[in-house]
Order: C-alpha cells, then structure tokens, then sequence
C-alpha cells in the first residue's frame, strides 16, 4: 500500500476511534476512498490526487463530528440500488429490506403484485425497491414531509426510469388518499414508531434524523402506525398483502392493534423477525371483511 495512504488510513481510523464513532476501521476506509477518487483497490492505488490530505481531513472532521457516513458520501445502498441521501431526511436502513422479502414471498405464493402503496416513503426507499423488483406493479408513495417527498420523486425518476409511481404528499391521515390511489394488492411501510420515552443511543440518529421520522406519536409511539395500518385496510384489495416495520418491543401491540382496533379487517396477523432474530415487522392479509 502507498505510504502516504496506509498512514492515513490508520491515523484517520485512530481520529474515527477517538471520535466513538462505532465502526472507526470501515469508516476511515471508505472516507479515504472518497478522498482518493479511486474504484481500485487500495493496495493498487500508486498515486494519491492533490488534494487528497485536505479532502481526507475534512472528510474525517465530519464523521468526527458523527454526521452520518451515508449523508457524508449523499448516498446508501438499499438492495441492488444506489439512493440519494439528503440532511432532513430519514436515512434507508438495511434491516428494511426485509419488508420487500416478504412482498417477494407473497408473490411467489401466485399472487399478483399489480399496484402497491409504500405509506411514509421518507426517501422513496421501499416505493424505489418495489418499482424495482416489480417492474410491472404501478406504485404509490406517500409522504408528509416536503423534503422527503421531494427525494422520493428524485430517488424514483433515478432508479424507477420508464416505471409508474406517484408520490404524493399527505398525512397517512387524509380522507382524501383513498380516493387518490387505486386498490392496492400490496401496502408495505416503516413509519416513525419509536415511543416517546425511549430517547436512541446513537449520535448520529439523535442529531440526524429529523424527529418527525422517529416518533410514532402517544406514549407507545403507535399513533401514526396506527394510521398507516388503518389506511391499509382501506386501500388493500381481499387478500391483499400488508407489511409494516416497527420496533421490537413493539410485536405483540402491532398485532393487539389490528386484532382490536380493526376487529376482522385481516387475518394471518404474524409478526416478521429481523436477521438479528428481533421481532421487526407486522405482517398481514387483507380479508373480505369493509367494516372495521
Ligand atoms: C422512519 S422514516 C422511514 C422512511 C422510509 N420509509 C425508509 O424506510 O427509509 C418515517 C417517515 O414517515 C414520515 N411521516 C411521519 N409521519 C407521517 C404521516 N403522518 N404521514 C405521512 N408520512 C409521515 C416521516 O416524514 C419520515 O419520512
């Protein structure tokens, strides 16, 4: 490796460490690749741009300062796509990716996924994987939040070229969102669920995140969920698929919550876990039943 970028390596993984950033080695090294300009690998790298010091450092005091690495790079992966991160808007986690396994399941469960609604899309995430992964299905995206929507619409005509979707703005709330989307065969979202007593440890999700993509509202942090799952009802055709992310404290009152609340509306009410075996995801099928 070239002297200069071996050093710089270790020093900015030492500055990363110093900082408490958690993963201080990956961090450091991906910063330094934004720095070096380069796709190689870095023991093949033999020179290093100009610019490169000043670029690492600056690179380096951001994270230092535990800005997001995926807001630092103005990007993140989510499945086999690239997506635009901007500051104001929630940034794509991975365990959500699970919420399109299970889409892909119930479609290979002979089910057609023709229309499908992503309910508080922040960025577009889950509306950009299914407009994705299936290409044929017309896609909704709902999302209150200005900013976010506006990236929604970036992400989709970035990723979902030649695709139909529509994003609009509006609280999961509004009366008027059944009317503006088409019966749904699919309702996936991760709205904001966290409790409004339960403060996140992570630095980065504390001053990052914007709170209206945290809190879910009322001492559970349900209320919105809440929402999203009553508009599911509405929208979701007989058998319809409807998969919400939510806490993990969170499964056996995301499932008391259909059963109660919306007493008939679905049936097959399971809770999903993630890969870290944590109950994650509400899952469950529409039934005959319109009154609730
Ligand atoms: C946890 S973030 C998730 C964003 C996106 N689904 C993702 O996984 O990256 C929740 C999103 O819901 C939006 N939101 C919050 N309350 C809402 C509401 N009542 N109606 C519509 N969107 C809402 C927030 O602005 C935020 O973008």
């Amino acid at each position: 490796m070239h002297p200069l970028v071996r050093d710089a390596l270790r020093e900015g993984t030492l500055r990363l460490t110093e900082a408490g950033v958690p993963s201080p080695a990956h961090d450091a090294r991906v910063l330094l690749v934004t720095a070096l300009e380069t796709s190689a690998p870095l023991v093949l790298v033999d020179e290093v741009p100009a610019s490169f010091r000043e670029t690492f450092a600056a690179l380096l005091e951001r994270r230092c300062a535990r800005e997001p690495l995926q807001q630092i790079l103005g990007e993140t992966g989510f499945r086999r796509l690239t997506l635009r991160v901007k500051p104001g808007v929630f940034i794509p986690r991975p365990e959500t990716e699970i919420a399109i396994d299970v889409v892909h399941e119930f479609a290979a469960g002979g089910e057609s996924v023709s229309v499908a609604a992503d309910l508080c899309t922040g960025s577009g995430t889950l509306a950009c994987a299914l407009a994705d992964e299936f290409p044929q299905a017309s896609i909704y995206a709902v999302e209150v939040a200005a900013d976010a929507a506006a990236l929604a619409r970036e992400n989709l005509e970035l990723t979902a070229p030649g695709r139909t979707w529509q994003v609009l703005q509006a609280d999961v709330s509004d009366p008027r969102l059944t009317s503006q989307i088409p019966t749904c065969d699919v309702v996936v979202a991760n709205p904001p669920y966290i409790p409004a007593g339960m403060v996140p440890r992570e630095e980065e999700v504390l001053r990052w995140d914007p709170e209206r993509a945290l809190y879910g509202g009322g001492e559970d942090g349900l209320d919105v969920p809440r929402e999203v799952a009553r508009l599911a009802a509405k929208l979701l055709r007989e058998g319809g698929l409807f998969v919400m992310e939510h806490a993990d404290v969170q499964g056996a009152a995301t499932q008391a919550m259909l059963r109660e609340e919306m007493p008939g509306a679905f049936t097959d009410v399971k809770t999903r876990l993630d890969l870290a075996g944590r109950e994650r995801f509400l899952v469950a099928r529409r039934t005959a039943n319109g009154q609730f």
